[in-house]
């Protein structure tokens, strides 16, 4: 299982709901990466896609406590034990856990690699991901430098050490 994410300078990754900036070269790159592929997001991330649909050309499996949930077009699990067997009809695609704060918290310990869009501002923002470079089992494999409108920003892989 991976991760997907974009942080700012405090690893701060949203705010009410949304995301901090949008940035196109990292939503084309988001969507290059995850399509044809398996997304696991918390239901608010869910809630807070255009018309709080799924994204095309992506399976969406969603977690809530909720039981009287419903949401079309996605698969609902209503815990982190009931993920496994959700992901077995996935079998040879790729996962990747795509946030919000509350999943990738949850799933990390169980991310092999993580895709990271470090973007070199500040924001106001009332969720974050831990620091991975704070992190002993996490290591920097490869950084690629961008900037668009002014804002710097990188693509960054990251690898749990075996
Ligand atoms: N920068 C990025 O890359 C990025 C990516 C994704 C999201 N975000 C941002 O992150 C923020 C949302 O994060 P968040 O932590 O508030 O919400 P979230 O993780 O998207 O969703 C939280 C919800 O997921 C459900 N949930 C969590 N753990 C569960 C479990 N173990 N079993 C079953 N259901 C579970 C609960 O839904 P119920 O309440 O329905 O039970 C919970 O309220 C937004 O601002 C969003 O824009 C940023």
């Amino acid at each position: 299982m991976n991760l997907i994410v974009a942080v700012d300078e405090q690893w701060g990754i949203g705010k009410e709901g949304d995301l901090l900036c949008r940035i196109s070269g990292d939503m084309k790159r988001f969507r290059i990466i995850t399509s044809g592929n398996v997304l696991v997001l918390g239901r608010k991330t869910l809630e807070s896609f255009p018309n709080k649909k799924p994204l095309p050309n992506r399976e969406h499996i969603v977690l809530t406590k909720n039981p009287k949930y419903s949401a079309e077009g996605v698969i609902l699990c209503h815990s982190l034990e009931e993920l496994p067997l959700a992901l077995e009809r996935f079998e040879g695609k790729e996962v990747f856990v795509a946030g919000g704060e509350s999943i990738y918290q949850q799933l990390l310990p169980f991310c092999e690699k993580a895709y990271v869009t470090k973007i070199y501002a500040t924001f106001p923002a009332d969720t974050s991901f831990p620091n991975l470079d704070l992190l002993p089992e996490w290591e920097l494999i490869e950084e690629e430098a961008h900037e668009e409108n002014g804002i710097k920003f990188s693509f960054v892989l990251y690898h749990k050490k075996k």
